[in-house]
């Protein structure tokens, strides 16, 4: 499904600045798979989503996709194969649309003319039913502007947006990032659901391990721009969260610094 043979991605290159973020990494993705990704601070993470969005050209190496080399293919076109939710709740929306606007217009991007009349009653009842499932009430407040609803009930407008129309490839970086406890667990727990349903192939990074090792069904840990540990899910069944850390340390030879993932430790 994914395929990324040997990518290299070196920022400010020829500057004192110079930084490789991605360091010959490769991985292959079978359709359905969910993987998540943990990492140090600057592992590149966020840039191997880059990458894979087109964000930018890698300097070496290849991006296929369902059996397509897409590394050269720019990020708009990507974009109606990719479905991307960000940490930040204001990202992925437009804040002076309604919800209904704002899943009109993701959708009408993939299905209608780019001149298509407004939004038909079909779809109406399409999006009101596909709302009412994620069962926070958003169903009945589809005239809202976006900018008025919590970053929960935006991310989840976000998640819609990016799997009415079935992606071969979903991307998460950290989307449950910015919320509370509570609404973190239920936008995973919707996730979850959307993942399972449409069979998404899909990454998810986050900065929570036990989360990471609990959700999809395997787990990649990144360092200096390369995959240090790749977790199948045989493997990964009753690993605990010290041993993901020893298995770490082991590897990249100190300390995992995360800030973020080590002040998360002790969420379930
Ligand atoms: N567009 C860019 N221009 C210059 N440097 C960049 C750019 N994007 C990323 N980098 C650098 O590449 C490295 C990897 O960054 P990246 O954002 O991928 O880390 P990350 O693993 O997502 O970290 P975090 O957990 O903090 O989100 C960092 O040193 C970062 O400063
Ligand atoms: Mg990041």
């Amino acid at each position: 499904m994914l395929k990324i043979e040997s990518a290299v991605k070196t920022f400010f290159k020829g500057t004192p600045q110079e930084h490789t973020a991605l360091r010959g990494l490769s991985l292959h993705l079978k359709p359905g798979e969910f993987v998540t990704v943990v990492g140090s601070n600057g592992a590149g993470k966020s840039t191997l989503f880059n990458a894979i969005c087109g964000s930018f050209y890698l300097d070496a190496g290849a991006v296929m996709l369902d059996g397509k080399d897409i590394t050269y293919q720019p990020d708009f076109r990507r974009a109606k194969m990719i479905g991307r939710v960000f940490q930040d709740p204001m990202m992925g929306t437009a804040p002076h649309l309604t919800i209904e606007e704002n899943l009109a217009l993701a959708y009408s991007r993939k299905h209608k003319l780019p001149l298509a009349p407004a939004i038909t009653a079909k779809e109406t009842d399409f999006f009101r039913e596909h709302l009412a499932a994620m069962g926070m009430g958003l169903e009945d407040r589809m005239k809202t502007k976006v900018g008025l609803l919590s970053g929960g009930q935006r991310q989840v407008v976000t998640l819609l947006m990016c799997t009415l129309s079935t992606p071969k490839l979903l991307l998460l970086d950290e989307h449950t990032a910015a919320l509370d406890p509570q609404t973190s667990e239920k936008i995973m727990e919707i996730t979850n659901r959307i993942v399972a349903e449409n069979h998404l192939t899909t990454m998810m990074i986050t900065h929570n391990l036990n989360a990471a090792l609990r959700t999809g069904t395997r787990t990649i840990m990144m360092d200096s721009g390369q995959i240090i540990l790749d977790i199948g899910e045989e493997e990964r069944r009753g690993m605990t969260l010290d041993d993901l850390l020893r298995m770490y340390s082991q590897k990249a030879g100190g300390e995992f610094d995360n800030d973020r993932m080590l002040l998360n430790k002790d969420n379930p």
